[in-house]
């Protein structure tokens, strides 16, 4: 008698420590997704200048210089943001020969990461010279951010 009192306490025990469980893992499961939204929401939407810096050194700057008038394989990016695109002295241009817009910080994040889409679909050219492309999200908003800062 006593024994199946027992038996019967356990199981009722046992059914609550694993719906309190499942309850628990609910909330950790809860706090986790929380937490993988808050760090993107607190991101700022702007690049870190320090980071598109190193982004520059490391993939850009075999092609390009920050002065002004220095051209290496591709035209200097001295005071590209807001500058109409293709319109340095740089005497190799390809796709962007002729182009008609301005760089801005949405033509740069959809030119660094298709060059050659961005060019067919917003110039007549049928590619562009420059085919490296920043595919992380992340970098391009951050090298963009340091473009800015080249006068
Ligand atoms: C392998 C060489 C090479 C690399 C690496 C390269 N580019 Fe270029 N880039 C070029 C060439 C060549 C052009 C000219 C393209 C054309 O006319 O079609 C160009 C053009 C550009 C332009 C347009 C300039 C203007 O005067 O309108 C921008 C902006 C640009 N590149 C940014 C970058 C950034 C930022 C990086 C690094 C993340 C980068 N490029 C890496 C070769 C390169």
């Amino acid at each position: 008698m006593i024994r199946r009192y027992f038996v019967g306490f356990a199981s009722v025990a046992t059914v609550a420590i694993l719906a309190a469980l499942t309850l628990a893992g609910t909330a950790v499961a809860d706090e986790r997704q929380e937490s993988d939204v808050t760090p993107n929401a607190a991101r700022a939407p702007e690049g870190d200048v320090a980071a598109g810096r190193e982004v520059f050194r490391r993939q850009c700057a075999v092609c390009h210089a920050a002065e002004a008038d220095v051209h290496k394989a591709g035209p200097s990016l001295a005071g590209v943001f807001g500058r109409r695109a293709g319109s340095t002295s740089f005497p190799r241009y390809r796709g962007l020969d002729g182009a008609d817009f301005i760089w801005t910080a949405s033509s740069l994040e959809a030119y660094l990461a298709d060059p050659r889409a961005f060019i067919i679909s917003h110039t007549e050219k049928p590619t562009t010279s420059m085919t490296f492309r920043v595919p992380d999200e992340r970098q391009r908003r951050d090298v963009i951010a340091f473009l800015q800062t080249l006068k």
